[in-house]
């Protein structure tokens, strides 16, 4: 921290492990960021608001069936101890879908608090009660909602100004531009007898362009047809709140 002003995006991350968001937002781009004080990252341990000799934190399905539910008390005054938020996003398989337009929505955000969810998820009170969001980062099951946190919190904070170093490395991205970017190369020019494509020698700015877009296409069409078509997804609604209730 410079101590100068108050950084531009915070996250709160309530969460089991706390060591595993101090642990990556140690490191890399997010890293010096946090230490340059342009952002902040505040992993919040669930485990003191724990219930008991045991600290629990889950319970067992009201209907039955298998795995453990997180207890709606411990999670409230955890939510509570993190303050005033500008947006509160609980990480489940069930949410829908995280994007980049959401990323872009984030980071323009002065306090979001993510809430990991552990066992099967979390009492859905609690996401009526408190949580403006649930959002997914794939269609497939993860044993908790840290690794999501961190894919969050990532494409979030490397879009606050100033976090990357070189503002082009922003503008020609996958997603950015609306569809996949075209393939790198560096040096050396003929690798174990791969040459990289000419017109990338050719030092004709033009032709480089016309040849990236038209990679960018390509690879597009072949790896995300969705994407072309212009398929917004089942998503997109901006500011949506899943889980709320219909009188609150
Ligand atoms: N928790 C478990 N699986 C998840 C997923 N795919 N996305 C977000 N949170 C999750």
């Amino acid at each position: 921290m410079t101590g100068a002003t108050p950084p531009r995006t915070r996250f709160t991350v309530l969460t089991l492990f706390p060591e595993i968001v101090r642990a990556y937002t140690a490191e890399g781009v997010i890293g010096r960021a946090v230490r340059r004080g342009l952002v902040a990252v505040e992993p919040l341990d669930l485990r003191p608001f724990g219930e008991g000799r045991y600290q629990a934190l889950d319970d067992v399905p009201f209907g039955g069936g298998a795995g453990m539910v997180m207890k709606p008390e411990p999670l409230a005054r955890a939510i509570e101890a993190a303050g005033p938020a500008s947006w509160r996003v609980v990480l489940s398989a069930s949410g829908r879908p995280f994007r980049q337009a959401d990323a872009e929505r984030f980071a323009e955000l002065e306090h979001v608090v993510l809430l990991c969810g552990r066992y099967e998820g979390v009492d859905a009170r609690v996401a009526d009660r408190y949580m403006d969001d649930a959002v997914s980062i794939g269609d497939y099951v993860l044993s908790g909602g840290e690794l999501a946190a961190l894919v969050v919190l990532d494409a979030t904070l490397r879009l606050v100004p100033g976090v990357l170093g070189n503002a082009e490395s922003l503008r020609e991205e996958s997603y950015q531009a609306g569809g996949l970017e075209h393939p790198h190369f560096t040096r050396p020019a003929t690798w174990r007898g791969d040459a990289v494509p000419e017109v990338l020698l050719s030092g004709h700015h033009g032709r480089v362009a016309a040849w990236r877009r038209q990679e960018a296409r390509r690879r597009t069409a072949a790896l995300r047809p969705d994407l072309l078509a212009g398929d917004p997804g089942p998503d997109t609604v901006p500011g949506s709140r899943p889980g709320r209730s219909e009188e609150s």
